[in-house]
């Protein structure tokens, strides 16, 4: 079997406002990190496959529980920062998804009150944006890590990383909400909006 290595993607940040330089260089070397087990794991999956497949069936099972952390660690940051990349546009009134999510949440300022409200959520965690085409809606949903409780195969449109390195280096743990206020002041709608169109019905 080949092993597909995996390379970390590099982002063309901007400068933010509310979320610092060191912040953000700080976030993507962990990032990195994720990028590095993804690829470490399922390399020793091989090497132990190889080496004998029924001695270390144990601790090869326990690797593949582990690749869902690892990968989906590496994939929702690279939401995480694309969604930055460009610099804060303001969202199209006329977007397709701007009428998708005024018809779940009432309104896009709903939307935005509603995701602030998940991002609150205690401990640590992802709020995820989805795209339903099957269902004909979006959800928000919160992921504790990074693999749990992800919705089955929908397509991600916004992703704010509740972890509380994502934040630290500029606001305490009890300064979250303004953590959250900043991320999404410094979104780039016209990239969320171009993911939404890419999963319509
Ligand atoms: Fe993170």
């Amino acid at each position: 079997m080949r092993i597909h290595r995996y390379k970390p993607q590099t982002f063309d940040l901007p400068t933010l406002n509310g979320i610092s330089d060191k912040q953000i260089e700080v976030h993507l070397e962990l990032y990195k990190g994720y990028v590095k087990h993804v690829n470490h794991i399922r390399e020793q999956i091989k090497d132990l496959t190889e080496t004998d497949s029924a001695k270390y069936a144990y601790a090869i099972a326990e690797l593949r529980r582990r690749l869902g952390f690892e990968f989906n660690g590496m994939r929702m940051h690279e939401y995480y920062f694309t969604q930055l990349e460009g610099g804060a546009q303001a969202v199209d009134p006329d977007a397709a998804l701007v009428q998708a999510l005024t018809e779940k949440y009432g309104s896009f300022e709903g939307f935005i009150e509603h995701f602030t409200t998940v991002g609150m959520t205690r401990g640590v965690g992802w709020v995820i944006l989805y795209a339903d085409p099957k269902g004909g809606t979006v959800h928000t949903a919160w992921i504790s890590e990074h693999e749990l409780g992800q919705l089955g195969s929908l397509p991600v449109l916004l992703a704010i990383d509740m972890w509380e390195h994502a934040f630290m280096v500029d606001y305490l743990p009890a300064e979250k909400k303004q953590y959250i206020d900043a991320f999404l002041n410094n979104v780039n709608w016209e990239t969320v909006a171009k993911r939404f169109e890419c999963c319509e019905s």
